[in-house]
């Protein structure tokens, strides 16, 4: 199984640090969205997808890189992220959007894995952020354990948050 992961990561190299995790227990090509393009998808069986979450959802601009994907077969995606807040069902259900785009585009999505990053958005830059040191060992130690699952799990969903304070 050849894996690719796709990321983007601006605000503190957050999930930079997640993907590197990733990509290494999978033995996985990295690459940043502005580097990918629907013609080296077309060699990997399993791509993964992750960003920061802005406003509710994955970074525009991986969800942009999804929407010109044209509809592809036989691929698994898995999708990733950090964010300031947990996710919570229907108030910052932050997955959605780039799951349905993924789905849209004919992916078989088989995993979500999501932890703290830390954050220094608008006025929490006056408190110092919040997530300070996050992701963190432990957290890196989850995306690893989660890269590890996929591998046995090839063929049912599962997801994978860490929120513990
Ligand atoms: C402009 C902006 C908007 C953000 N919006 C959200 C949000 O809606 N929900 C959330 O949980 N975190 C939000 N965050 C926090 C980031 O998701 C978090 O810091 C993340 O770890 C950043 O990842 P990165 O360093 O890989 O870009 C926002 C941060 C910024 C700068």
């Amino acid at each position: 199984m050849k894996a690719l992961i796709i990321y983007l990561s601006v605000h503190h190299n957050n999930t930079e640090k997640v993907a590197r995790v990733l990509a290494k227990a999978l033995d996985a090509d990295l690459l940043k969205v502005r580097e990918a393009d629907a013609a080296i998808l077309k060699q990997y069986d399993l791509i993964g997808f992750g960003s920061g979450i802005y406003f509710g959802r994955h970074h525009k601009s991986l969800l942009n890189f999804v929407e010109t994907l044209p509809v592809l077969k036989n691929k698994a995606a898995f999708i990733f992220s950090t964010s300031g807040l947990r996710k919570i069902q229907f108030i910052h259900n932050f997955d959605k959007p780039l799951k349905e785009k993924l789905k849209r585009k004919g992916f078989d999505i088989i995993g979500q894995f999501s932890c703290k990053g830390y954050d220094t958005y608008g006025a929490l830059k006056v408190v110092g952020g919040i997530n300070k040191e996050r992701p963190n060992a432990q957290d890196l130690k989850q995306a690893e354990d989660f890269a590890r699952g996929l591998h046995d799990k090839r063929t049912s969903s599962y997801t994978m948050n860490n929120y513990q304070a």
